[in-house]
């Protein structure tokens, strides 16, 4: 059994995320999805939406789950006889931190990165920019799948409000 991880924050899962999964899918007998929950101010949905939104994104992968990991990627990895982590590299400037991960975990644990290159049509896709995009009006139904693109509008709404009820608490 040959059993890969795809790790990363997910927040949210894009259309690019899931290609590479499916693709990683098609290269191991298993794969986990390694949602990282360490703790971190900048997030837009928690832990455990990341989780159901990506859920219900790779529904119909049989050989693909869902985890939550938290503190070292490595020691999530040799838990579950994980052998290799997949990522996607976009573009040149993903390589030189992509190459120092992977050099500094193989370093940590036997375990070996795969580098998938994206594809094409997701080649410019992040998550950040998915946010800022649709946060400021954009069409980003064609980025993500439209479970995600439903919950974002709501976040979105629902910080937009907090945002109104700030400025108005602050006018006094
Ligand atoms: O989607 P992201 O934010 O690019 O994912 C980054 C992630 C979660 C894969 C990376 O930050 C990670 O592996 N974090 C876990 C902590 C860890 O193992 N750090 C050492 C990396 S060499």
């Amino acid at each position: 059994m040959r059993r890969a991880a795809c790790p990363g924050s997910f927040d949210p899962v894009t259309n690019g995320h899931l290609d590479i999964v499916r693709r990683a899918s098609s290269l191991f007998d298993e794969v986990v999805v390694a949602v990282g929950v360490n703790q971190s101010k900048n997030r837009l949905f928690t832990a455990e939406e990341r989780i159901e939104m990506i859920t219900e994104a790779v529904e119909e992968l049989p050989n693909v789950r869902v985890e939550a990991f938290e503190g070292l990627l490595t020691d999530f990895c040799r838990d579950r006889d994980i052998v290799a982590i997949v990522k996607g590299l976009r573009a040149v400037s993903d390589f030189d931190y992509e190459l120092q991960m992977a050099q500094m975990n193989r370093s940590l644990a036997a375990v070996e990165t795969v580098f998938v290159p994206t594809s094409p049509e997701y080649s410019f896709l992040a998550s950040s920019l998915v946010k800022e995009v649709a946060a400021f009006g954009g069409d980003v139904a064609h980025l993500v799948p439209p479970k995600v693109l439903a919950r974002l509008g709501e976040r979105l709404g629902e910080r937009r409000a907090e945002r109104r009820g700030e400025r108005r608490a602050n006018r006094g």
